[in-house]
């Protein structure tokens, strides 16, 4: 966990929890480094650059918590500097739920994860919608993807920090399986046709 990041999460309620349980002294340090946003280094932009989803949690006006899924082609989500990240922001069902939080309180919360080699990165950072800069919505957006972008979205980057792989199930995306399956499938036609010849049989 980055210094920054701590700053942000050990609140003083959840400082007197690690008080209570004797964590505090090993996550003291970090909460006395100077406060500096933290910079995306070659791991977080190859992780980031791999991402076709990821959950994206903003505060609404009465206080609650809101979280919605982003989904897109590999690497739709874009490091634009080390202190920037944006996406096209895909027009949906419509309900602006994120974006109206966005006017209200431009701090998010970022969760991205990576099944297949169980990796997890938490982003802080905050965010604004960007309507009428149409190249950096064209910068955003991936052709050949079919939806409409409506707008970006460029976070600036406060907080990161790697989770360790604990009690995240290995999963594949269905595209990695099928390619898996087909190099087998193949191998199983030759190995039939190999054996028919062995018969003297066809296949
Ligand atoms: C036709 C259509 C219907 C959708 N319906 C839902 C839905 O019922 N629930 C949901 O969470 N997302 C739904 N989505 C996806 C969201 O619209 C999309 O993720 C969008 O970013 C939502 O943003 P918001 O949750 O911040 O309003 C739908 C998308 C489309 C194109």
């Amino acid at each position: 966990m980055s210094n920054r990041f701590a700053q942000l999460t050990f609140t003083p309620d959840v400082q007197r929890h690690q008080r209570e349980h004797g964590s505090d002294r090993a996550y003291r340090r970090m909460t006395e480094g100077p406060a500096e946003a933290d910079r995306l280094g070659p791991d977080e932009t190859l992780f980031l650059g791999e991402r076709d989803s990821f959950y994206l949690a903003t505060v609404g006006a009465t206080g609650w918590p809101y979280i919605q899924h982003r989904g897109g082609p590999r690497g739709f989500l874009k490091v634009l500097d080390e202190h920037t990240i944006g996406f096209g922001d895909l027009r949906g069902n419509r309900q602006y739920i994120t974006r109206g939080n966005l006017d209200h309180d431009d701090r998010v919360s970022l969760f991205l994860m990576d099944y297949a080699h169980r990796a997890r990165l938490k982003i802080l950072g905050r965010a604004r919608a960007v309507e009428d800069d149409p190249d950096l919505i064209e910068r955003l957006s991936v052709e050949g993807y079919p939806a409409k972008v409506e707008r970006a979205i460029v976070i600036d980057v406060e907080g990161l920090d790697w989770n360790c792989r604990q009690h995240i199930p290995q999963l594949f995306p269905a595209d990695a399986v099928h390619e898996a399956l087909d190099s087998l499938r193949e191998r199983i036609a030759e190995l039939e046709r190999e054996n028919a010849e062995l018969r003297g049989t066809r296949p």
